[in-house]
């Protein structure tokens, strides 16, 4: 079996391989796209994408790739098609990862129903991590925001948003300083202040696959829960990516140890799309926390 990198020439190929496999929940990949025109769009807009593929004949038969983020390798696939997927999976896994040296670590993030890829996560040395709940809000079953709008993020807020993302996501590596910085096009920060304090933000962003827009991080001081906040800071980023930035739909991830918030976003509007749980691999001799 030989497995090469992906070539300009296999993209429209991969693309449709990946959208079959992610049509069906036992062999879906989340986060890897779903319509093969975006997922071909976002593999062209990349300089040099990182995917090695596995051909049977003139048949593509397997792909896998990574996009690497901040030291970390998020995984897609393996997507493997009528084939001895374990066979295909290995070797497309030990070709991926001469492609690529120095990273912290590895994550992937399967369909709850993806045993095979489960199994084969495992297999590689890699653990269960959380369940997470993909929920998306068709522009369709967008509510109205009830009383004051968020306000757009300006630098005097900045201390402030922090100091509330440090406390709210201490366990997260997501960082709130790309949206602090953001272009506006793609990256939105919302806040709200209360006497001078910052007591909530949302930070959203515009994605081009699947094309939705995101809700990314979204956090209410404790002093000031259940009074409406963390509805209306929603709303605001809701209203922004699909009236101003024209998105058909945002999406939005909560892992298990934050269900609480789940009421919130069903009540908002949101439904729940699709069920996740996360794999991840350290390398202990190069970690960065
Ligand atoms: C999730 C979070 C942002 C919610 O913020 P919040 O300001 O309390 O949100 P709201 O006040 O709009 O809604 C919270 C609840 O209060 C209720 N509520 C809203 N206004 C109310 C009012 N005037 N009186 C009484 N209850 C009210 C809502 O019905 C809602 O109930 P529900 O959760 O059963 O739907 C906040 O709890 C938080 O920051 N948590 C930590 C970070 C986090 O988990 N972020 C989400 C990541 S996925």
């Amino acid at each position: 079996m030989s497995v090469t990198p992906i070539h300009p020439a296999d993209l429209s190929d991969v693309a449709r391989l990946i959208a079959k496999q992610n049509a069906n929940p036992e062999t879906q990949c989340l986060y890897s796209g779903e319509r093969a025109e975006e997922i071909e769009a976002a593999l062209r807009k990349q300089t040099a994408p990182c995917y090695v593929v596995v051909r049977e004949g003139r048949t593509l038969i397997g792909a896998m790739g990574c996009e690497v983020e901040e030291e970390r390798g998020y995984l897609q696939g393996p997507f493997v098609d009528g084939a001895d997927f374990d066979a295909v999976a290995d070797a497309l896994w030990s070709a991926l990862q001469m492609q690529i040296a120095s990273l912290t670590g590895w994550e992937a993030f399967l369909h709850v129903r993806n045993e095979r890829g489960a199994a084969f996560y495992l297999r590689q040395g890699f653990r269960r991590g959380q369940t997470a709940q993909i929920y998306v809000l068709p522009a369709s079953a967008l509510q109205p925001i009830e009383g004051e709008p968020a306000r757009r993020f300006t630098p005097e807020c900045a201390a402030g948003v922090r100091a509330l993302h440090e406390l709210a996501f201490a366990d997260s590596p997501d960082s709130i300083e790309p949206f602090m910085n953001g272009d506006d096009e793609t990256r939105c920060l919302f806040v709200y202040v209360d006497k001078g304090r910052c007591v909530g933000y949302v930070a959203a962003s515009v994605n081009d696959n699947p094309r939705e827009g995101s809700i990314d991080l979204l956090a209410v001081d404790a002093s000031v829960r259940n009074r409406g906040y963390g509805r209306r800071l929603l709303l605001t980023a809701a209203h922004w990516l699909i009236r101003e930035r024209g998105m058909p739909q945002v999406g939005l991830t909560v892992r298990d140890m934050r269900a609480d918030a789940r009421g919130l976003y069903q009540r908002s509007g949101f439904r729940l799309l699709h069920t996740g749980v996360g794999y991840a691999r350290e390398f202990p001799t190069n970690k960065r926390r």
